[in-house]
């Protein structure tokens, strides 16, 4: 689904499904996350409903996106959730999210972490190392449980995506080297507190071909026939995520395009797939709502200060990604000249858009666009900046999901020194 779905003008005004964006910055203020409770739910229905007859679980990666509203809605679809953390699985069972659902991914997982997951029964931990199997093997022992495995396995394929984000290469700090996955998987299978239960992958994020999945996926389904020629059961295989979104001139396949080559690559195999889509489900779902505080008319270029920064919307200052940047109110082009959209931050990295043409006053708002996944979930209160607030359009009906912080909130875990004694 491309932003034009949920966020349309009317009598030249953006609206989210049918709330107008300068209500919403009105009642909530800004900067303030919007997100489209309708394209949430095409996003989720697109990836499920393409798999068909076929047993399969969508398990939406939690770091895009964490607010409880979001993974409410996404548990009430029938989703699953892949989550990285212990504080993501609380987030989750909060929600009401089923954990028999839950698969917890990441490199790093700490003993208490495990714990956790093992009490609330999780389906499956992706294992990234041989060291982690130990550790996962010994925790489960001492809670007298069975510790639901598939190991991440690094295929060795090329994302062709931003290297911050590509995750599947030999390089990557991710997974099992493709060469060591059967040996782990045999000694795996050795460990008293471990039940070996799937495959899993994942190659990195925004892909925008169907190459590079098709290619992982079908050195993962080598690896599984060599796996049961060993004797091992594998009944599920995690794909992960990484399908990207349009965010101006990127064409990536369309969720369904994306489930049915994958599920072509499978075939006739009986193994459940599982995948882990983060952004494609909530990206085009959501903007960021700004307004212009100052226009600042340099001999060298022309600024437009908003009052969003990268502590709320990391992406531009990360990764130099591009947002699309749209006038709430829709004014005459004629009058546009380019600006750097550019926050209060301290910082020359501090900005939201270079060189957009856009007619502006001071008072404008501006709507940030796909910023749904991986906003507001890595956002931070750099400069003491409070967190945004979060709203999520049903129709005409704007619901806050998310209230702005507070600069009580902001220092309420802090503590000065005593004072201290003389001499
Ligand atoms: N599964 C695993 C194990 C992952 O590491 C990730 C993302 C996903 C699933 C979801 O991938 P997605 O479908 O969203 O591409 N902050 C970056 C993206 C980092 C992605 C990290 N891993 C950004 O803003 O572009």
């Amino acid at each position: 689904m491309s932003h034009a779905a949920p966020f349309n003008y009317r009598n030249a005004k953006l609206n989210c499904e049918s709330a107008q964006l300068d209500f919403i910055a009105r009642e909530f203020g800004t900067p303030c996350y919007v997100y489209s409770r309708a394209a949430l739910v095409a996003a989720f229905a697109e990836f499920d409903t393409a798999f068909a007859g076929r047993d399969h679980l969508v398990c939406y990666a939690v770091k895009a996106n964490s607010n409880l509203a979001i993974l409410n809605l996404f548990a009430g679809l029938g989703s699953g959730f892949d989550i990285v953390s212990s504080g993501e699985l609380h987030r989750v069972l909060k929600a009401g999210g089923d954990p028999g659902k839950v698969v917890f991914s990441g490199v790093g997982k700490r003993p208490d972490e495990m714990r956790a997951a093992l009490a609330a029964a999780i389906l499956c931990f992706n294992v990234e190392s041989a060291a982690e199997l130990k550790v996962l093997n010994q925790v489960a022992r001492d809670m007298n449980k069975i510790a639901p495995v598939s190991l991440r396995v690094n295929p060795d394929v090329d994302a062709k995506t931003h290297p911050y984000i590509s995750t599947g290469l030999k390089e990557n700090k991710f997974g099992i080297p493709f060469e060591e996955a059967e040996t782990v998987y045999v000694s795996a299978q050795s460990l008293t507190n471990i039940r070996v239960t799937g495959l899993d992958c994942h190659i990195g994020s925004q892909l925008t071909e169907l190459d590079p999945f098709i290619a992982a996926c079908g050195k993962m389904l080598g690896l599984l026939d060599r796996l049961e020629a060993r004797g091992l059961r594998i009944g599920h295989l995690d794909l992960g995520g990484g399908l990207g979104i349009s965010y101006s001139r990127e064409t990536p396949p369309l969720a369904r395009e994306y489930v049915a080559a994958l599920s072509g690559c499978v075939g006739r195999r009986k193994q459940r797939i599982l995948i882990e889509p983060g952004r494609a489900m909530v990206g085009n779902a959501g903007l960021l709502l700004t307004r212009v505080e100052y226009l600042k008319h340099t001999p060298h270029r022309d600024f437009a200060i908003v009052d969003a920064a990268m502590n709320d919307l990391m992406r531009p200052a990360l990764y130099d990604a591009y947002h699309e940047i749209l006038p709430v109110i829709a004014a005459n082009a004629d009058n546009a000249i380019p600006y750097q959209v550019v926050g209060p931050v301290c910082e020359t990295g501090d900005f939201l858009g270079h060189d957009r043409n856009l007619a502006l006053s001071e008072g404008d708002l501006l709507a940030i666009m796909s910023a749904g996944a991986y906003g507001m979930s890595m956002s931070s209160n750099y400069n003491t900046r409070p967190r945004a607030a979060e709203v999520m359009v049903d129709g005409d009906q704007c619901h806050l999901i998310r209230e702005r912080e507070s600069l009580e909130q902001l220092t309420a875990q802090e503590r000065i020194l005593p004072a201290r004694i003389p001499g």
